[in-house]
């Protein structure tokens, strides 16, 4: 056989399936489109029935897979009930779901439909339900409405930069590419990858851990001043430094992996290689670098 014959019977057998699931993907959403979406429409306000986004989150949660999920949906749908239904606070506001009496099989490929989709999420019918259960004091689900607009719907901006005179530490300027200015940096990197840890923000820590891993260098001439100075005193503190480096690339990939708790372990033993540090060299590196 030829190779491109071969390409081409490779792209046939891959094509194939992935052609037959888009279509089934498509006629689902059309069947969705035609027979769910006047009530399940995320943009009606008052709402007539909860959006996608939560109820598809809903059933993943309570199902191990596909096949269960789109079970599960049908039965509900081909039989709605006030026992059957997951979604308790709709039910008490909306009432149950009427039956729409639609056909099992479209039913099914709808249920497969929601499935695979990916909803946005509905900002605008959390931001109008808090809003509206704010107006009436249920303050529990303004909260939750408020929480999950606040979390999904508010874009982030990057890892705060806190002033600096919220450390108190030197009321001096310092110098760009100094050593003092590099620490400043790293203490500005330490505050934001400790609230990203209060907020449990990872990708904030992880940016964070990341600056700190990568912080700048001194310049050459401050190097020769420590070089000259500390002499044989400088590969303990280069080790110091490259304690503090090592724990933030660790700290950067448990961020990453999103393990809470190694972060925290690392991030306490990353204060004390801060302190080792200042402790030994801090003042006796100010004189020298007066
Ligand atoms: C006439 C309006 C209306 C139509 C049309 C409609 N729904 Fe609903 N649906 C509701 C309401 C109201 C609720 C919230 C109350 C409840 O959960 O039973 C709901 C809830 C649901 C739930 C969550 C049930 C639960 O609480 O566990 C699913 C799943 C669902 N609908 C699927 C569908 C699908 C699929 C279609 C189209 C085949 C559809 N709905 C069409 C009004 C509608
Ligand atoms: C290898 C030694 C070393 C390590 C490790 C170290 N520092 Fe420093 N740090 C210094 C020295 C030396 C100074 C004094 C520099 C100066 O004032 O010129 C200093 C000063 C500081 C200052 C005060 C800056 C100012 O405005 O006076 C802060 C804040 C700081 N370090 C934060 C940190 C943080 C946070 C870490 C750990 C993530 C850390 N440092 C790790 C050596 C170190």
């Amino acid at each position: 056989m030829n190779n491109l014959l071969l390409l081409t019977i490779s792209l046939l057998t891959f094509a194939a399936p992935a052609y037959a699931q888009d279509k089934s993907f498509l006629e689902g959403k059309q069947l969705f489109q035609d027979t769910c979406l006047s009530c399940h429409d995320a943009n009606l306000e008052p709402a007539k029935a909860p959006p996608m986004f939560g109820v598809q989150m809903k059933y993943k949660m309570t199902t191990n897979n596909k096949a269960d999920f789109v079970g599960k949906v049908s039965a509900f749908v081909m039989n709605p009930s006030e026992d059957k239904a997951l979604l308790k606070q709709p039910v008490k506001m909306l009432g149950v779901m009427p039956d729409i009496g639609a056909e099992e099989d479209d039913v099914r490929k709808i249920a497969a439909y929601i499935h695979d989709e990916t909803f946005a999420p509905p900002c605008d019918h959390w931001k109008h339900a808090a809003e509206r259960f704010k107006a009436e004091g249920k303050m529990k689900l303004y909260q939750r409405h408020q929480q999950k607009y606040d979390a999904m719907c508010v874009t982030k901006t990057s890892t705060p930069k806190p002033a600096l005179k919220s450390y108190n530490l030197s009321k001096v300027t310092a110098e760009e590419g100094s050593l003092k200015a590099i620490m400043q940096q790293l203490g500005l990197d330490y505050v934001a990858l400790e609230s990203a840890i209060l907020l449990q923000d990872f990708d904030a820590a992880a940016k964070a851990a990341h600056a700190m891993a990568f912080h700048d260098t001194p310049s050459f001439g401050t190097k020769m001043k420590l070089m000259a100075s500390l002499r044989s005193d400088m590969p303990k503190f280069k080790e110091a430094d490259d304690k503090v480096h090592n724990l933030a690339v660790e700290i950067e990939s448990t961020a990453k992996a999103k393990d809470m708790k190694t972060m925290i372990a690392k991030q306490s033993l990353m204060l004390s290689a801060c302190m080792a540090c200042h402790t030994s060299y801090r003042s006796r590196i100010i004189e020298i670098l007066k």
